[in-house]
């Protein structure tokens, strides 16, 4: 099984962005973390990050046929790409939405994602180890 775990615009400043809402650790603290996660669990895990909509959609479309299941945290295009959803639709390659904070506790405009109506599950507010609890999910989910 492959997981590719996807992260969007601003995340590759994990870290030293906003510390007090995104906590300290950085994307490849997070990503090696995964990585070593996926061996435990005897599971690929592949880790990309962009700025970059239609780059993020392209890496979603390059998943089609190698990745099992995404993890993905879009960052702020959760909130507004159809893009991206439809990018996820279109592999029909199962995925869970993570976020480091809890959007539904946040700014009015951040309590809405775009992609959460087609995720197989939403894991938000547990920070950095939130990754890997959805990680650990979706492939418990997959193998079920
Ligand atoms: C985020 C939440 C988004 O609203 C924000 O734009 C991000 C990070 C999170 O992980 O909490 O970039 O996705």
């Amino acid at each position: 099984m492959n997981i590719l775990v996807l992260s969007g615009p601003n995340l590759n400043l994990l870290g030293t962005r906003e510390p007090h809402i995104y906590g300290t650790t950085t994307l490849a603290q997070i990503e090696a973390g995964l990585v070593a996660v996926g061996a435990e669990l005897g599971v690929g895990v592949t880790c990309r990050q962009s700025n970059h909509e239609g780059v993020l959609i392209d890496l979603i479309h390059a998943a089609k046929g190698d990745a099992d299941g995404i993890v993905i945290n879009a960052g702020a295009y959760s909130h507004t790409s159809l893009a991206l959803r439809d990018a996820l639709s279109a592999v029909a390659i199962p995925y869970a939405e993570v976020h480091l904070s809890n959007i539904f506790a946040r700014e009015p405009e951040r309590r809405h994602s775009t992609l959460a109506s087609g995720a197989r599950a939403l894991l938000c507010g547990f920070g950095a180890p939130g990754y890997e609890l959805a990680l650990r999910g979706l492939v418990a989910a997959l193998r079920a």
